[in-house]
């Protein structure tokens, strides 16, 4: 693929796709990890003598009522604090005061477009932007020479601004490149997962089996053992015929968990004691469990034993991929198997540890890991897809070297 840093920017109106979609409350932003991750293709074409005119979305727009909150202004200014430089805030993303802004631009300049997704509402096509109406991927595509899509985030989206522009430009005979991130996104969830250093262990937690099975099925070739934790252990015990209480459980996809058991021949590997509690509580009278669980019991967290067998595990790994919480670790009395998953990774020496979510990264930050971590990916449902093995139309938009 085409990356940036292939492209001669100097004089050059670069169009760049971010994913800027960061949790905002109250105009303040909660975690700007995706506005820094975007900095290296920003200052690439900025140092090179390139306009940088970046378009993302933020939120899901319903409403008018909905701008408001959902206006990129705040990451704007975020930005301009963490490159430490002005940026000119565009209120629109469509029209004569966007190309007034963009042909003021000097070289080195950096313009944010107002928030892509405004153009889901008030108009005759629909969903402008997430319907990608070509009309507008072409409009997007003819305010710039050049185009980056650095949003990872996204790549799981064929939108307007992402893959209409890139289609666009090509069609045009002009470059659509991948950003830094993107590139490092790809290296990491695509190219280490694809052709991984043995052994290679993969944890997966969280809620539900029913979203994690495309990933198993995926990955039960590639690695060596698949470690499972977190609410969707259950369904795999009940499938091998232990008693699991009040747990979290689907009882549909319980067949599944057998075949997918079978299939696995042995690597897949299930914790052998739970941390059981009465309800869903921080406060709930709580218990290691090994094996049956009582039936007035739930498990929210696995238990020592089941940690120190994952941790014997991963002591020998070469490649790790992590996605999804080991317990119900938002409660801090249930947070020990999430957390001791996390400290062994960041122990592992000469390792490739990625992490993907929002529940594992949010893990490896409380517990202040993240610079001991190879790569946290910046996707959420994008991640998740790309470790699925699925082509993401953000990626395959994107112009052959
Ligand atoms: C994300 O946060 O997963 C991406 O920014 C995509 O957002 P979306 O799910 O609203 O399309």
């Amino acid at each position: 693929k085409l990356i940036v840093s292939d492209l001669d920017v100097k004089d050059k109106k670069v169009l760049v796709r971010v994913d800027f979609n960061v949790p905002i409350k109250d105009g303040v932003i909660g975690d700007d990890n995706r506005i820094v991750a975007a900095l290296p293709t920003i200052k690439y074409i900025i140092e090179n003598g390139g306009k940088a005119i970046l378009l993302s979305h933020l939120g899901r727009v319903k409403s008018d009522a909905d701008k408001k909150e959902l206006t990129l202004k705040p990451v704007a200014d975020r930005l301009s604090e963490v490159l430490q430089k002005p940026v000119t805030f565009v209120p629109e993303n469509e029209g004569k005061e966007v190309e007034a802004a963009i042909s003021k631009m000097n070289d080195g300049d950096v313009v944010v477009l107002e928030n892509t997704r405004f153009q889901d509402i008030d108009n005759s096509f629909g969903k402008r932007e997430s319907k990608n109406d070509p009309a507008l991927g072409e409009y997007w595509a003819s305010l710039g020479d050049m185009y980056v899509n650095d949003a990872f985030g996204t790549a799981h989206r064929s939108h307007a601004s992402n893959v209409g522009i890139a289609e666009a430009m090509k069609k045009a005979g002009k470059p659509a490149a991948a950003g830094y991130l993107m590139e490092k996104e790809i290296r990491f969830l695509g190219d280490a997962v694809a052709n991984p250093v043995h052994p290679f262990v993969t944890i997966l937690g969280g809620a539900k089996v029913s979203d994690k099975i495309d990933v198993i099925t995926n990955l039960i070739p590639k690695s060596d053992h698949i470690l499972i934790g977190g609410g969707m252990a259950y369904t795999f015990l009940a499938a091998k015929g232990q008693e699991i209480g009040k747990s979290l459980f689907e009882p549909d996809k319980v067949d599944l968990a057998k075949k997918l058991l079978k299939d696995a021949a042995g690597k897949i590997v299930l914790p052998v004691d739970n941390l059981a509690a009465t309800e869903f509580s921080n406060d709930a009278a709580r218990k290691v469990v090994e094996g049956n669980i009582p039936e007035n019991m739930m498990g929210l967290d696995i238990g020592p034993k089941t940690i120190a067998n994952f941790k014997e595990i991963l002591k020998d790994a070469k490649t790790v991929v992590w996605n999804g919480p080991m317990g119900a670790f938002e409660m801090p009395n249930f947070a020990e198997g999430t957390l001791e998953v996390g400290k062994s990774l960041a122990e592992l020496s000469g390792a490739t540890t990625i992490i993907g979510g929002g529940d594992s990264t949010a893990a490896a930050k409380q517990l202040g890991i993240a610079p001991q971590i190879t790569h946290i990916s910046t996707g959420g449902g994008a991640s998740l897809q790309y470790l699925e093995g699925k082509e993401l139309p953000g990626i395959a938009c994107i112009s052959d070297k």
